[in-house]
């Protein structure tokens, strides 16, 4: 079965003299327990494909067209109150910045109790609880510690544990990563993709993870779709688009990164 089916998906920016076609015309599929990675560089059209399955594609940008099938329903067809009851439980986020997920005048233990209190019927003594056990599920070196402190006075790692462990409370059907890592120190960015590797792998979590980096995408991913100019110009096992990629794209995108390895 599929989480999630993209069917000719369309996204554009009505800009002063401009059509911008941000996304134009994509379609994939996501399997159940199974990670599928859209790569392409800065500006393909990735962050707005994000965007536009949450439905919250920023004005003046456009849904134009498409389907978006989540459990059999189109999320473009659906209405605001049903939306809300899907983002942050059945579907969530991990973005590039933790500072958008996390509100600076909370302390870190409240927001994710508040994020599980928000769509599950449980008491606050559990919900701060179960906070806590995820704290020490992403593997934060001193949960207690870390439970009560205020975004600002965590690292750039440790917060974007806290950004996952958030993302993961409310067991979601599909976790999406944009850029996960991309903020992060290379030491750090490793440690992080590694844990997430052993948590999909142990929770067979169904992801749409994306990078502009096709070395992260090829750890992290079964199926890639690769974005260029708001379009997927080349889709398939990760394992074959990294061994014997088809279009022009891909070859000189691969080619890039073995040069700066
Ligand atoms: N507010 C906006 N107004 C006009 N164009 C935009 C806006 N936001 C994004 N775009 C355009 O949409 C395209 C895709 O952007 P995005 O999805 O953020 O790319 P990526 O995440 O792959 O870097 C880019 O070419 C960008 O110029
Ligand atoms: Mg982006």
């Amino acid at each position: 079965m599929n989480i999630l089916q993209v069917d000719n998906l369309k996204t554009y920016f009505y800009t002063q003299h401009d059509i911008v076609k941000a996304v134009n015309d994509i379609s994939f599929k996501i399997k159940d327990n199974t990670v599928f990675g859209l790569v392409g560089e800065s500006g393909s059209g990735k962050t707005l494909t994000v965007l536009s399955i949450l439905r919250l594609v920023p004005e003046p940008g456009k849904i134009m067209g498409g389907q978006i099938l989540f459990d059999g329903r189109d999320l473009l067809a659906m209405d605001e109150e049903y939306l809300r009851s899907v983002r942050g439980s059945r579907i969530t986020m991990v973005f590039q910045e933790p500072s958008s997920a996390f509100n600076p005048v909370f302390t870190i233990g409240y927001q994710i109790a508040e994020a599980i209190l928000a769509h599950q019927k449980i008491g606050e003594g559990k919900a701060r609880e179960s906070a806590m056990e995820y704290l020490k599920k992403v593997r934060i070196s001193d949960p207690k510690k870390i439970f009560y402190d205020y975004p600002h006075q965590l690292s750039g790692g440790t917060k974007q544990r806290a950004m996952i462990a958030m993302a993961l409370v409310n067991k979601p059907e599909l976790l999406i990563m944009d850029e996960p890592t991309t903020a992060l120190d290379v030491t750090i960015q490793a440690e992080i993709l590694d844990l997430l590797k052993e948590i999909i792998e142990l929770e067979k979590l169904s992801i749409l993870f994306i990078s502009h980096d096709f070395g992260i995408i090829a750890k992290m991913c079964d199926e890639v779709g690769v974005m260029h100019g708001g379009k997927i110009v080349e889709m398939g096992s990760a394992h074959n688009i990294l061994t014997s990629p088809k279009e022009e794209y891909t070859i000189s995108l691969l080619e890039s990164v073995k040069a700066l390895a």
